[in-house]
């Protein structure tokens, strides 16, 4: 369903993709992880086309983005739903207009269907009933539940996830991981995460990608990648810093 080739992005001299390849069929929970700074969400924006890269190319069921004009890209676009880094909430929007966001802009359905579609994404990620909250009386956790919502609005086939449990507490982020593993059940979607939390990792992926140095290192399932005796996956997974290995940590 997504297939990434030889993909390379740089900023400068900056060079944060140097030849990615990937893979992910159609229903996979694929995780990326990497280090802080490593390029995922970049990856992510590759992948909905928000950004062109230098070499290489993306596609999508088989049709790559460089080839398309901005309409044939927004047909393509549709099929995705993101959940972006910090959840990425209007703050002068309620909860409701948030989430029927997309489907406003669109302008072809009647108010009363926008209605019910929010009431339904709502109660999908437990917020029943947070309608007419603004998101500044939410909690952190709330918030990317609703950013969560918004993301499957659209009934999209694939959901991109960038950092769904950075910056949360431990407890808040074991309910979102628990949260976007049974919304990849119920809806049946393709589903990408990127993340720098193993345990996070560990719990929504089927399959995990590491990125490093500007490449797919490992993939590897998480039961593999934690026996695993690469010494970058050992030191990524296990947390430790290493100062002779740039780029891990
Ligand atoms: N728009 C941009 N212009 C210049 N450099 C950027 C831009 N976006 C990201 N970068 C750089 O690209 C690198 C990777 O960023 P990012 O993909 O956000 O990392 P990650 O999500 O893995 O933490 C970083 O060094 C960052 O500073
Ligand atoms: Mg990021």
């Amino acid at each position: 369903m997504i297939e990434v080739r030889n993909l390379e992005k740089s900023f400068g001299p900056n060079r944060v993709l140097a030849g990615v390849t990937l893979r992910i069929e159609r229903g996979e929970s694929v995780v990326v992880i990497g280090r802080s700074g490593g390029g995922k969400s970049i990856l992510l924006k590759h992948l909905i086309g928000l950004l062109t890269p230098d070499a290489g190319e993306v596609l999508i069921d088989g049709q790559s983005l460089g080839r398309m004009n901005e309409r044939q890209l927004l047909v393509v676009r549709r099929k995705f739903g993101m959940l972006f880094q910090g959840a990425a909430l209007f703050d002068s929007l309620t909860v409701a207009e948030n989430v029927g966001f997309v489907l406003r802009r669109e302008g072809d359905l009647p108010q009363a269907q926008i209605t019910r579609r929010v009431a339904e994404a709502l109660e999908m990620v437990d917020l029943a009933g947070t309608q007419d909250k603004k998101p500044a009386e939410l909690s952190g956790g709330m918030r990317k539940r609703v950013g969560l919502a918004r993301a499957i609005i659209y009934r999209p086939q694939i959901v991109l996830y960038d950092e769904p449990t950075t910056g949360l507490d431990p407890i808040v982020a074991d309910s979102i991981d628990q949260l976007i593993v049974r919304l990849t059940e119920r809806l049946d979607v393709t589903s990408v995460a990127v993340t720098h939390d193993m345990r996070s990792a560990r719990r929504i992926g089927q399959r995990i990608l590491m990125l490093h140095e500007g490449r797919i290192h490992t993939s590897a399932t998480p039961d593999e990648l934690f026996a695993s005796t690469d010494p970058v996956v050992q030191r990524f997974v296990n947390g430790v810093a290493d100062p002779r290995i740039p780029g891990v940590n």
